[in-house]
């Protein structure tokens, strides 16, 4: 039997992902009042978390280990120094060993291939805790922050009731975004990019974006442009990221003269004509480059209970992935 795994929201169909969604948003409700549910007390007793981290983390490794902790279950982290993986053993020998003495792997890796690779031989599930395409677990919990901030409207179980709404992406096409953008297919979100030229989504992602509407009735739309002020017409969020991601230290330099002029600021939004009530989304770390002070630390500014909406977000796929074994249901 082969376990089901989480590498990029793509993996998911549009009920799955709401009901992610929804039961992050839940768990967090009834956790924060005091009143676990009966069904996640314990879920996880016995069960090891095994995470593997090739890059620095702050939010999904103390997300997942509490989020483990909180289920009754023991994460296990494994840094880049501390197993053979990448120095002296395979991958596959690597996932297999690895798989056959715990109950779920978390991994933190540079290459798609590298955790697609994992996951091939892991006789458990594996959960994409960052790869250079996609960050699934990122994903949830904006989407939880989203579903939180803005008032649904009446949904059924393939959505989250957020459609019609506008995100307005300015900065480097990478991996958050990517997931972001398959999301906001599925969810009936429209979104529009602008990025340097030169760095825009490239074309085998921009299929598996579109690809990830088929079936939806009315899939969220995606625009890309090289100006910042056309992509923030109209917007009800503004998010970015860094400029440099993990892996690209040797590029800094180059990108960041070709950003120039993409920071997201207040007159940014006011010149492009984001809508009034606009919000500010990153999903961290952040720098001042991409955004001003006045912006990220304004009552705007979404940043700290996206963050802490990771937790939810990994109790949620935690749940649905290794309690349910891949079953995703209310
Ligand atoms: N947003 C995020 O994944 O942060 P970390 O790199 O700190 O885990
Ligand atoms: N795009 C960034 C996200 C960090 C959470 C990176 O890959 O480094």
């Amino acid at each position: 039997f082969a376990p089901r795994h989480l590498l990029s929201i793509a993996d998911l169909t549009p009920a799955e992902f709401a009901t992610l969604v929804r039961n992050a948003a839940s768990h967090k409700r009834a956790i924060k009042s005091g009143a676990i549910p009966q069904s996640l007390l314990g879920s996880m007793s016995g069960k090891t978390v095994a995470m593997m981290f090739n890059k620095r983390s702050t939010r999904t490794r103390v997300s997942t280990e509490a989020a483990t902790v909180q289920m009754g279950g023991h994460p296990m982290f494994l840094g880049k120094d501390d197993i053979q993986l990448g120095v002296n053993e395979s991958l596959y020998d690597t996932s297999v060993v690895i798989s056959s003495m715990v109950s779920c792997i978390v991994a933190r890796v540079a290459k798609h291939s590298d955790v697609a690779g994992l996951a091939k031989h892991s006789s458990v599930p594996v959960i994409n805790a960052l790869c250079d395409s996609f960050h699934p677990l990122q994903i949830i919990a904006d989407f939880l922050t989203i579903y939180e901030s803005f008032t649904p409207k009446a949904h059924g179980l393939s959505s989250l009731g957020l459609e019609g709404l506008k995100i307005a992406w300015v900065g480097d096409a990478n991996n958050v975004l990517f997931d972001l953008a398959i999301g906001a297919t599925k969810m009936g979100v429209d979104m529009a990019v602008a990025t340097p030229k030169g760095y825009e989504i490239p074309a085998d992602m921009l299929e598996i974006i579109q690809r990830s509407g088929e079936g939806v009735s009315a899939p969220g739309k995606l625009t890309q442009t090289n100006v910042p002020e056309e992509a923030v017409k109209d917007a009800d969020i503004l998010v970015t990221d860094t400029w440099v991601s993990m892996g690209q230290e040797e590029e800094a330099k180059k990108r960041m003269k070709a950003f120039e002029g993409f920071q997201i600021t207040d007159d940014l939004a006011k010149r492009g004509g984001a809508k009034e009530g606009w919000k500010f989304m990153h999903c961290l770390p952040r720098h001042p480059e991409e955004v001003s002070d006045e912006v990220f630390y304004s009552p705007r500014s979404l940043v700290f209970p996206e963050a802490e909406n990771r937790l939810w977000a990994a109790i949620a796929a935690l749940e649905g992935f290794v309690v349910n074994k891949g079953k995703i249901v209310e």
